[in-house]
């Protein structure tokens, strides 16, 4: 029997999000989420219930409102946050809405958190937190450094996590730096649901092939990478919520840990193509269109140390993560309020 019972979950309606809550109710965990629906809806969890058979319970609240959330997550053993903005581009028009939503938001929750008397947390951090890389693979000593509000605000929260743990040993912290999440839940119903045009090359590739987009601009031809093109480390995002239920289980001591979640493996953005022209059977036409800026060379991870700490790795492939991403793209043409 699983020792934390019972996990409140912010943003847990979101993509990665509701993939986890389906991990963790299949794993016998109870379920409360927090969420504002901000960039994701009611729908989502329904199916989050379709696929378990089970509940979910959930409040409708901002996760700067610590008032209720001190009172809501009340019974709970344990917090997942997920909850917070992560569009890069829009993070450099508005840096304040950045640090308002994802830093306050994230004091107002570890406060709730004390009132509480809950020191279990895993957070949502990102393997943006090392900037451009000096080597490769990512290890976690990798220096951290960011090029981006949105990504400062993660180290910014990371900083405070670890300050948390000084200050009081009673915290158990991990912080998960995730590589480049895709693919979908093998049911379908839930997925990646991106509002307007995709900033990320998976949903997009996945709306040229459905034939909501003409074609995919191939941010820059000319890296030193083996086709020219940026190479990433994708990562199916049920492993990822399964990683989730690991980081919970390694909380049976006081500790504050950065731990990578990605596959060690780098794919360039022609690799994505080919392989999701595999998997749909769909072709996708492509231009070769300037460096976006900002963006850098290569990036994965050296997943060592998931495995060592949480006894997890990535058990799907390329063409499992661009099959999954094509059947929930597939079922829901239009996102989950129009399919
Ligand atoms: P998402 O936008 O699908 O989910 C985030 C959820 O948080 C949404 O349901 C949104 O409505 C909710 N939310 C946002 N601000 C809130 C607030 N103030 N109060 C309450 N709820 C709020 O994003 P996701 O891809 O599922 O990402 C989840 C977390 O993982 C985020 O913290 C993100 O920064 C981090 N992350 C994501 C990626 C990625 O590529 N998807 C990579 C690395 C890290
Ligand atoms: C992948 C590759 C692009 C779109 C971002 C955030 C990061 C993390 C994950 C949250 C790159 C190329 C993309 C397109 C393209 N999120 N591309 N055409 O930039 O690695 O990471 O999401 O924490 O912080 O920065 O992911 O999917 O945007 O790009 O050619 O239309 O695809 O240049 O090489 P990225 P991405």
């Amino acid at each position: 029997m699983n020792r934390l019972l019972r996990v409140f979950v912010t943003g847990g309606a979101g993509y990665i999000g509701t993939h986890t809550c389906v991990e963790l109710l299949n794993a016998g965990y109870e379920v409360v989420v927090y969420d504002n629906f901000s960039n994701s809806n009611a729908e989502a969890l329904k199916r989050v219930e379709k696929i378990t058979g089970k509940k979910v319970s959930l409040i409708l609240g901002d996760i700067r409102d610590e008032a209720l959330m001190t009172e809501s997550m009340s019974g709970c053993d344990a917090v997942i946050h997920f909850a917070g903005l992560k569009a890069v581009g829009e993070s450099v028009e508005k840096p304040l809405e950045y640090y308002d939503n994802n830093v306050q938001g994230t004091l107002c929750l570890l406060r709730a958190m004390e009132a509480n008397s809950i020191h279990s947390l895993v957070f949502s951090s990102s393997a943006t937190v090392y900037g451009d890389p000096e080597y490769l693979p990512l290890n976690e000593s990798h220096p951290l450094r960011t090029t981006n509000p949105y990504g400062t605000t993660k180290l910014v929260i990371e900083g405070i996590l670890r300050d948390l743990y000084r200050s009081n040993p009673l915290w158990k912290i991990m912080i998960l730096r995730y590589f480049n999440p895709v693919g979908a839940h093998k049911s379908g119903l839930i997925g990646e649901d991106p509002q307007g045009i995709p900033n990320n090359l998976m949903p997009f590739v996945a709306q040229v092939a459905i034939g909501r987009r003409e074609a995919l601009n191939v941010f820059g031809g000319d890296y030193p990478t083996h086709d020219g093109t940026g190479v990433r480390d994708y990562i199916h995002v049920v492993d990822l919520a399964v990683g989730h239920i690991k980081a919970l289980e390694a909380l049976e001591s006081p500790q504050c840990r950065a731990v990578n979640l990605g596959t060690g493996i780098g794919y360039s953005v022609l690799d994505v193509v080919n392989a999701f022209v595999q998997a749909s059977g769909k072709s996708i036409p492509y231009v070769i269109a300037p460096r976006r800026e900002g963006d850098i060379a290569a990036c994965y991870a050296d997943p060592s140390y998931a495995r060592e700490i949480l006894g997890w790795s990535a058990s799907y492939n390329l063409a499992d993560m661009c099959r999954d991403t094509w059947y929930f793209q597939s079922k829901n043409p239009e996102g989950y309020l129009l399919s």
